[in-house]
């Protein structure tokens, strides 16, 4: 098992760059003015099986060097609470179809075949601004929908929001029945989001932004930081963890999720109080 998990050379993929340049200019808002983020369904094609790697690019799995194809979008937001203030140390989990309209799913599959080198699915911890950021594909439609991204946000055992976010432009939106079945215009538009082209890039890169307003300010949950040895890879070891071990406890304990702590060799386990320390004693014994 330890070799397995030894793997410092892995790259590791949080998007400093993006964070840190034009992205990061959410107009100021009054409180009064936000729209709460619609929910919506899951659908039937959330992974039934992580990838291998969920980090947030989803361009790149683990240390593969042919990426996926497809127009990249660099996808940023913040998770909000109903009066504006950022929601950090959340889980924000996306899911998308690859350039040919297939989920990471066994019934996901549009016919077309799959892009073996999409991730399908990533994660990311919000940063103390409440921020997130994801390296995507722009998606495309399937029979049935218009071209959308799925996201689930938790913090702790809490469930937060199910949704997903749509293209501004894109002519099938207006025959999509799940987001016309949103009655609230405000609301519908919220998740209707600007694809536009990044600044200065040569291989016609997107940008977009979609901030999620929550219904309610989730509570502040127990959370633990573990140091993991020099050689032992946060961003790999935090999902193989929590997918092979920690959800079978799900019921007992809570949802507990194990996060790496960016740029650093550290996770960070957030649930109840058991059920931090069952994924601690995993995780050590599984590290030993
Ligand atoms: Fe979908």
């Amino acid at each position: 098992m330890n070799s397995k998990i030894s793997t410092p050379s892995r790259r590791t993929f949080v998007g400093g760059v993006a964070m840190s340049t034009a992205f990061l200019t959410t107009p100021g808002l009054f409180a009064e003015e936000l729209t709460k983020t619609p929910s919506m369904t899951e659908g039937p094609f959330y992974p039934e099986k992580f990838p291998r790697d969920t980090d947030n690019d989803l361009l790149v799995i683990n240390d593969s060097i042919t990426s996926a194809v497809g127009t990249i979008v660099h996808l940023t937001g913040k998770i909000l609470t109903p009066t504006g203030k950022p929601v950090r140390n959340a889980v924000v989990e996306a899911w998308q179809v690859d350039n040919k309209g297939a989920y990471l799913h066994k019934d996901g599959d549009g016919g077309k075949g799959r892009d073996r080198n999409f991730q399908g699915f990533g994660r990311f911890l919000t940063n103390s601004k409440g921020e997130y950021y994801f390296r995507t594909i722009k998606p495309v439609p399937y029979p049935g929908r218009t071209p959308h991204i799925h996201f689930r946000v938790v913090k702790g055992k809490q469930r937060l929001l199910s949704t997903q976010c749509f293209i501004k432009g894109e002519r099938l939106n207006e025959r999509d029945g799940l987001l016309r079945s949103i009655r609230n215009k405000k609301q519908r538009d919220s998740l209707i989001v600007d694809f536009k082209p990044l600044k200065g890039s040569k291989i016609g890169e997107l940008q977009a932004n979609f901030d999620m307003v929550l219904s309610k300010t989730p509570a502040e949950p127990k959370s633990k930081k573990m140091k993991l040895r020099k050689d032992q890879n946060a961003q790999w070891l935090a999902p193989l963890v929590e997918n092979l071990y920690v959800k079978n406890f799900e019921r007992r304990l809570g949802i507990i999720t194990v996060n790496p702590v960016h740029g650093q060799n550290e996770i960070l386990i957030v649930g109840s109080e058991k059920g931090i320390a069952k994924a601690i004693e995993i995780i050590q014994n599984w590290t030993a």
